[in-house]
């Protein structure tokens, strides 16, 4: 079997300076129902954490809104003083008020608290990305943006990004602070997003894409782009990474799974090279989906 090993994706330099296999992992799935509380095998999602470092990925995303804290204080747990580069990106700034409800508060006091209770749980010293989860409605953009400058000149934040933005969003923020990545919601079939990831592209920003199976739905095997999945021996959510993967070099997938089986599954995309016209051939694909 070949070697499992994240770093076979590519690299990508968050904010300019900080290195991170592209093929990363998303830590919301570490949690109970509806993101709420301990997930239903704490043992398996512990060991999922634990082979991530032995895989190369060295990309995390968590939020503290995970749980509230579950994932970011199991990464802890697992994994700190994050050795050889491992990095844990996490977001703040959407309050939980039970399973499946989430309520973006960006008051500043929220911002502030949210990082150095980040801080605390995940124990570290500076976090290294910091994005807001998502900019408050409510809340007087220069009081979230303006925060999140102070965070970063305080040193509590390394690089800044933002969460489910538009282009006129990033360039908002840009007045305040570098935005050093952008997660929208961008998967081979939900595709809103094109003109935010070109953005990101031409201006050096790391995009993120959550959901990139579409919360498991790319990991079935019935997504009209069979022959590909059997021409590479693969399997669908292999094929559906491979694909984001090659759209562009800003991409950074964070696929999320609290099972070590899915986990080794999702990394050996890392391995898959996309030929022009099966990229092509997909691209078509997820438009029509
Ligand atoms: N910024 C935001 O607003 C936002 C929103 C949502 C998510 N996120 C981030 O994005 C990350 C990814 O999103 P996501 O986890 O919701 O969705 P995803 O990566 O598209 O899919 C994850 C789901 O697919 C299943 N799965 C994963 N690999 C599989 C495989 N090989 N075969 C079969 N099923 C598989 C997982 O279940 P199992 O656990 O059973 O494997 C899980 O239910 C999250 O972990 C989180 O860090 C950010």
């Amino acid at each position: 079997m070949t070697e499992l090993n994240a770093a076979k994706a590519g690299t990508f330099a968050i904010g300019g300076d900080l290195e991170v296999n592209r093929l990363g992992f998303g830590a919301m799935r570490v949690t109970g129902d509806g993101i709420w509380g301990d997930p239903a095998d704490p043992e398996e999602a512990r060991r999922t954490l634990r082979r991530l470092p032995e895989l190369n990925i060295n990309f995390i995303d968590t939020a503290e809104a995970y749980g509230p804290f579950t994932s970011e204080l199991m990464l802890a747990e697992v994994l700190a003083p994050y050795k050889n580069g491992l990095t844990v990106a996490t977001k703040g700034g959407n309050t939980r008020a039970g399973p499946n409800d989430w309520r973006p508060v960006g008051r500043a006091g929220v911002l502030i608290q949210g990082v150095k209770l980040s801080l605390r749980h995940l124990k570290l010293e500076q976090l290294p990305l910091w994005q807001l989860h998502r900019i408050d409605p409510d809340t007087p953009r220069e009081e979230q943006f303006s925060t999140m400058a102070e965070m970063q000149k305080e040193g509590l934040v390394r690089h800044l990004g933002l969460s489910e933005v538009s282009v006129a969003d990033i360039e908002e923020a840009s007045k305040y602070f570098k935005v050093a990545t952008v997660q929208n919601h961008y998967n081979l079939t939900k595709r809103d997003s094109e003109d935010v990831l070109e953005y990101c592209e031409k201006n050096g920003i790391g995009f993120i894409p959550w959901f990139p199976l579409a919360g498991g739905e790319l990991a079935k095997s019935d997504q009209g782009f069979a022959e590909i999945v059997k021409k590479h021996d693969a399997s669908p959510s292999q094929i559906a990474l491979a694909w984001v993967l090659k759209r562009s070099k800003v991409m950074l997938p964070i696929p999320g799974t609290g099972k070590v089986k899915h986990l080794e599954e999702n990394v050996a995309a890392a391995d898959i090279e996309l030929s022009d016209e099966d990229f092509k051939t997909l691209d078509a694909i997820g438009r029509k989906a």
